[in-house]
């Protein structure tokens, strides 16, 4: 049966009940919202519902509350954000189910919002439960998900719910960001340099697999680096390996070499005797290291790495280059965001800590996609389906 996927534009959400699934997983600090970004990046989708003439019901999850409730994660302090951006009104019931927001979804008006409380304070929603979503599909005439960040979750809200709710779609980010890394893997601009950083090659493997059969370059830094030069034979002294990942490092960088993708992995590091940010610190070479450990890229493999990216036309960049947290280490994830925003290339940027230092060093708006999804946009670009997408397909009348 051939299927669609509707786009909230095209949709009649006059005088409805629209349910809208957004990730508000935004970082708390001392009960408000320390980055709006992801509340910011739903605003056109809310925006339009409400021009609409939307009564718009929004849910998200925020951390992971294991299904108890924690006052924590609630998500009042996002609706308080959220009701500044809006300039309107925005009632957070004390759940997401029961008496207290049917209530309030009952006496919605046109343009009125209600932000449902923490979706994850029941453990029916990561359970992906059918009686949750019932709940939840109680409440809407419409169903939209807008949460990219989320949609490789099947949990209930993404995943049981659309699937009972007739009348479904995809929000202007959704749409936006599958856009973004789908063109990345079907029609990238050659030559294609993916940049991937962090601490787990476990995290990435399927990534890189992926990326192999795509990119010209791919340049690895960060501690999931020192996996695949152990895997070349270099031993850099104490630094993180995943010995049980050296395997399926080595097999990743044979298949490179079979496909001739170039792997630039760093040949001198950043190097410390204990993880503190107050640590001295020394450069080391791959040939001549101590026993100390490997906090970041050194020079060399900085100026080769923004060779490579500055070469690119096309740019993908997911992870850091060392701890980057730590002021001290943090010049190799920052040399890579100033290389991803001065390359001119088609770049995609996903993954908290890119976006964090992107933001940081102020090169974010040279960046042509930001991705909201750290987990979702690897598992895209992975080739995987999501969850969250695929139950928003309706058969095509
Ligand atoms: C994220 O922060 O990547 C999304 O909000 C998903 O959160 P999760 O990893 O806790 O499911």
């Amino acid at each position: 049966m051939e299927t669609q996927i509707r786009s909230i534009e095209a949709m009649d959400l006059e005088n409805k009940r629209v349910f809208m699934r957004v990730d508000f997983n935004c970082p708390l600090d001392g009960g408000k919202v320390a980055d709006d970004t992801r509340i910011q990046a739903a605003l056109p989708s809310i925006k339009l519902a409400r021009e609409k003439g939307a009564r718009l019901i929004l849910a998200s999850h925020l951390g992971r509350p294991k299904g108890k409730v924690n006052p924590k994660y609630s998500m009042v302090p996002v609706g308080a954000r959220l009701a500044e951006l809006l300039g309107c009104e925005v009632a957070v019931p004390d759940d997401c189910i029961g008496d207290g927001p049917k209530k309030l979804v009952q006496d919605l008006r046109e343009g009125g919002v209600v932000l449902l409380e923490n979706l994850r304070f029941h453990a029916e929603e990561t359970a992906d439960d059918a009686d949750f979503a019932k709940q939840l599909a109680s409440y809407c005439d419409v169903y939209i998900n807008d949460a990219f960040g989320a949609a490789h979750r099947a949990h209930a809200s993404v995943h049981a719910l659309p699937r009972l709710v007739a009348e479904r779609g995809a929000g202007l980010l959704m749409q936006k960001e599958v856009a973004a890394l789908t063109k990345l893997l079907e029609k990238p601009e050659p030559p294609f340099v993916a940049v991937l950083g962090g601490a787990k090659v476990s995290d990435k493997i399927g990534v890189v697999d992926s990326l192999l059969t795509k990119v010209d370059k791919l340049v690895i830094g960060g501690a999931m680096a020192y996996t695949f030069l152990a895997a070349q034979g270099i031993k850099l002294g104490r630094s993180l390996v995943e010995e049980d990942k050296v395997a399926i490092a080595k097999r990743a960088l044979l298949k490179a070499e079979a496909r001739r993708v170039q792997v630039l992995l760093p040949s001198d590091h950043v190097v410390v005797d204990e993880i503190a940010a107050d640590a001295p610190s020394r450069i080391e070479t791959n040939t001549d290291f101590s026993d100390g450990i490997a906090v970041d890229i050194g020079p060399n493999s900085r100026a080769a790495f923004e060779a490579a990216i500055a070469s690119a036309r096309t740019v993908f960049w997911n992870g850091p280059m060392g701890i980057f947290e730590m002021e001290p280490f943090a010049a190799g994830t920052f040399h890579v965001a100033q290389a991803v925003a001065h390359s001119g290339a088609t770049s995609v940027v996903g993954g908290g800590d890119s976006v964090a230092a992107l933001k940081k060093s102020g090169f974010l708006p040279f960046v042509s996609h930001v991705s909201t999804g750290g987990g979702a946009s690897l598992e895209l670009i992975e080739g995987k389906e999501l969850p969250g997408v695929e139950a928003l397909r309706v058969p095509v009348v």
